[in-house]
């Protein structure tokens, strides 16, 4: 994908910035406009303004790890990655769907509650998923439950969309439950939501899943998702394990 370089500044008083309150200043027809980070409708609308903010300003690194962990992981169990059938969750503008595809993915289909992100994806990325669904999992139409079935899916990732607004421990397990049984789950998600300190629900729904079976996890790595506006690392933790059974209703914390 090719885009004009754009002209992108980040806030001068830094320190009293946490992840979601971040915003930079885009130049945009000749006016300097504020966008906040979580603002991805805005963000998508501009072509490279996601590339060039989260990428080339800030080194995020997530898409990449997650490749090539799942890539390590099925190697090591001798599963070649075009066998994988690939539900890629909060899938914005397609560089998780790029880096799925670079590490050899057989079939890819993008879901993300946004229609400008599905947009942005087919604008920016459009050789990269099969298909691409707007919707939201925690309310899916009988229609979208048959069309998401009818992938067949072995494998789920979600890449930096967990927790903070985005995606909910509903939505996830929504998800999680369209994946086959013996199926590959692949996430990044904030350290913190895995910790004791945890509000999102996300670090209560992941240790009753791993203690009752329903996800054998393979790999896990703390690793720099990107950097701060303040030059600060924010550090996430990606996981790749197998899913065993669906997620019952009652492990939702
Ligand atoms: C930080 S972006 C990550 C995009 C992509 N995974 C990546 O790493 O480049 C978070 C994405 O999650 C999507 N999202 C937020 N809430 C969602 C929900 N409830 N269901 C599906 N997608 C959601 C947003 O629209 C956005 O595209």
């Amino acid at each position: 994908m090719a885009s004009r370089k754009l002209e992108i500044a980040l806030p001068r008083h830094k320190a009293e910035f946490d992840q979601d309150s971040e915003y930079c200043s885009v130049l945009l027809d000749g006016t300097w406009q504020t966008i906040r980070f979580h603002d991805y409708d805005r963000i998508f609308a501009v072509p490279g303004l996601y590339e060039q903010l989260f990428h080339d300003i800030l080194d995020c690194r997530s898409p990449d790890v997650i490749g090539k962990l799942l890539k390590e992981e099925t190697q090591r169990a001798g599963v070649a990655t075009s066998a994988l059938r690939v539900l890629d969750l909060g899938a914005g503008n397609g560089l998780v769907g790029e880096q799925l595809r670079a590490v050899g993915v057989g079939h890819l289909v993008g879901a993300d509650i946004l229609p400008r992100a599905r947009e942005a994806a087919l604008r920016d990325r459009p050789e990269v998923y099969d298909a691409y669904h707007v919707l939201d999992l925690t309310g899916l139409t009988p229609e979208q439950e048959r069309t998401l079935t009818a992938s067949s899916f072995n494998a789920l990732a979600c890449v930096a969309a967990l927790g903070y607004g985005d995606i909910p421990p509903a939505a996830f397990r929504a998800a999680f439950n369209v994946v086959a049984d013996g199926g590959w789950i692949a996430f990044t998600i904030k350290d913190r939501f895995l910790s004791a300190e945890d509000t999102s629900g996300f670090a209560e729904l992941v240790r009753r899943c791993r203690e009752t079976g329903v996800l054998e996890v393979r790999a896990s790595e703390r690793y720099r998702h990107r950097l701060a506006v303040t030059g600060d690392p924010l550090h996430y933790v990606a996981l790749v394990g197998t899913k065993r059974a669906d997620i019952p209703p009652d492990l939702l914390p």
